[in-house]
């Protein structure tokens, strides 16, 4: 069998990571993975269970332990703690201030990095993060990198109904020590200010086409 294509595709919050993924993930018949949605399922966990998610040292025992697992379903994967998938819960504004800090833990980052590297036991994917071009699969070709104007990414969460101030949450993401959000060497870098979902993901596509075509 030949290796899994991974489509790597990095940005900070609101820049249409999710959205494009999914269209483009649908589009070509592969998995889509929200790294995302792992570390904010690790950090809905830690609140449930009452680990003080300013604490390192607390947060890397509790992922040390925790009973979590990966699952392929309806073409994505995802993170079942104890067999649950808290999908509404780790949207919640409570589980989005913390997230930040939880993923900044070197022992989280190399936990989640093992089971991300572990998707490809699924097949080819498009997985979505701020980290996946850069430290999960550094070795794909097929690296992007999606921003928006700061105007435009609030403005998308507004819409959404979600109250968040993205600016605190992309300084914390953007400056930790382990793995930080960085343009991965080699991304095709793509402002989708004023574009639809369409667009951004025609563009995405028609890029990875070539890429392909051009080989190696
Ligand atoms: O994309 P998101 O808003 O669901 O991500 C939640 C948080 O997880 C975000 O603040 C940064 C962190 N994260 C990360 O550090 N590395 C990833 N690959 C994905 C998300």
């Amino acid at each position: 069998m030949s290796t899994p294509i991974v489509i790597a595709i990095d940005g900070p919050s609101a820049s249409g990571k999710s959205t494009n993924a999914k269209i483009i993930a649908n589009e070509l018949g592969y998995t889509y993975v929200d790294t995302g949605a792992m570390y904010r399922t690790l950090a809905w966990n830690c609140l449930q269970q009452g680990i003080d998610t300013s604490n390192p040292e607390a947060v890397a025992h509790h992922c040390e332990t925790w009973n979590a697992a990966l699952a392929h379903e309806d073409n994505q994967v995802r993170l079942r703690v104890d067999g649950y998938y808290p999908e509404a819960e780790i949207r919640s504004a409570e589980t989005s201030a913390v997230v930040s800090a939880v993923a900044a833990v070197p022992f989280v980052r190399d936990w989640m990095k093992a089971r991300q590297r572990d998707c490809v036991q699924f097949g080819n994917l498009v997985m979505e993060g701020r980290d996946i071009g850069s430290n999960i699969f550094p070795e794909t070709p097929y690296k992007f990198y999606l921003d928006a104007s700061p105007a435009a990414r609030q403005q998308r969460r507004d819409d959404d109904g979600i109250q968040e101030n993205l600016a605190t949450r992309d300084q914390r993401d953007s400056t930790r020590k382990s793995a930080p959000l960085v343009i991965p060497d080699g991304a095709t870098v793509i402002n989708n200010t004023g574009e639809t979902p369409e667009q951004t993901s025609g563009r995405i596509i028609a890029e990875f086409n070539r890429l392909k075509s051009a080989g190696p």
